[in-house]
């Protein structure tokens, strides 16, 4: 079998070097080591790995909910320079000594040139799916065992093919959810907590953990994006900001509109969720986030982390080691997961709660 020596590591463009700096971190934590190629704005890297079988046993050891900057991935080898005339036959060539593969995904790089193979990676991915379920080269295997084929284009016939573990990789072609921005929301900030919900928390839980009738708190709430996300899930929802509500999201009867500041407001009751969009320095949100849930003020937090800052990993990793020593001192386990959101922009999203 070919030797796969790379990982293909897709991201938001010009985050390519916290991406970097994060799977090799990763990768660490389970003897991989390698190096890293880039260009900064490309939406992708590659990292390199130093042994034969390091890039397969990354993609199934490094837990792939873990990483923060790193939308999606793939274990490949080199980039495949493809003939424009009969690519299928040309593919089906490369992957002859392939393990099996339940599927099969066509991706580009979300940049704006990337965007614009969208079609060419429709048309061919559905020829491509319909020959190697003809030949049995696709076949359905146990979702949990199941691999994915992917061809990662960066033009119609440079291609990187490889696979990644169905099970260990982002339910969506390039990580990115396709959801729609909803005509009444009051900003276009609303669709940052819906994707949060989609990574952080599994469909089966929406209706315990966001429950109908509970009760939320939101930080930094105007206009109301996020507070209409928790109105749209009939929650009740006390807004604290000194900026306007949306007069419409007010009329609704579930938003109580506090003016204060959002790092003194302590709620009366405990409530079932916080969350917070305000733009101050990331320790400080990680801090109040772990003082919420560590003293019972809230089950959960969904918060951004604003990172306008150069070293924004080691900004992450900085805050992130101040949350385990605060658990740590209060003798709690935690969960904490954080991703860059494809509705994000310089900031990260987190979720944090008691285990
Ligand atoms: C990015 S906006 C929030 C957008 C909101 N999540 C939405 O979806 O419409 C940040 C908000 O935080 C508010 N803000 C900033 N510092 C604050 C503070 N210390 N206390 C309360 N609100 C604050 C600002 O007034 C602003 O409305």
């Amino acid at each position: 079998m070919s030797f796969f020596n790379r990982l293909l590591l897709q991201c938001r463009s010009g985050f390519e070097k916290e991406a970097a700096a994060e799977i090799t971190d990763q990768c660490a934590t389970i003897g991989v080591y390698g190096y890293c190629t880039l260009n900064q704005g490309d939406g992708f890297l590659l990292f390199h790995v130093q042994q034969e079988g390091d890039a397969e046993r990354a993609i199934r050891e490094v837990n792939f909910s873990q990483l923060i900057f790193i939308r999606q991935w793939l274990v490949c080898g080199e980039c495949q320079v493809l003939e424009r005339d009969d690519r299928v036959s040309q593919i089906e060539a490369v992957i002859s000594d392939f393990p099996s593969c339940a599927d099969l995904w066509v991706e580009y790089p979300d940049t704006t040139e990337g965007r614009e193979l969208a079609t060419f990676a429709r048309k061919f991915s559905s020829a491509l799916a319909q020959r190697l379920r003809k030949t049995g080269c696709l076949k359905k295997e146990k979702p949990n065992k199941a691999l994915r084929l992917v061809l990662f284009t960066l033009t119609g016939s440079d291609i990187f093919v490889g696979y990644s573990a169905v099970a260990n990789s982002a339910p969506w072609p390039l990580g990115i959810p396709r959801l729609k921005f909803p005509k009444k929301a009051p900003s276009r900030s609303t669709l940052k907590l819906e994707e949060a919900w989609h990574w952080f928390i599994p469909k089966a839980e929406w209706d315990l953990r966001l429950a109908h009738g509970s009760t939320a708190v939101d930080l930094g709430a105007a206009p109301g994006g996020w507070t209409w996300q928790l109105v749209q899930r009939s929650m009740f929802v006390t807004a604290v900001d000194n900026g306007p509500m949306q007069e419409a999201l007010m009329e609704s009867g579930q938003v109580k509109h506090v003016l204060e500041d959002a790092y003194k407001f302590l709620p009366e009751k405990p409530v079932n969720l916080m969350v917070c969009d305000v733009a101050d320095k990331p320790i400080k949100t990680a801090e109040m986030a772990a003082y919420w849930v560590i003293n019972g003020y809230c089950e959960e937090a969904i918060f951004n982390l604003k990172l306008p800052m150069k070293q924004r990993y080691t900004e992450v990793v900085s805050c992130f080691n101040h949350i385990a020593e605060t658990f740590m001192k209060a003798g709690l386990a935690y969960e904490l997961s954080a991703k860059h959101l494809y509705h994000d922009r310089e900031e990260i999203t987190c979720l944090l709660r008691i285990l």
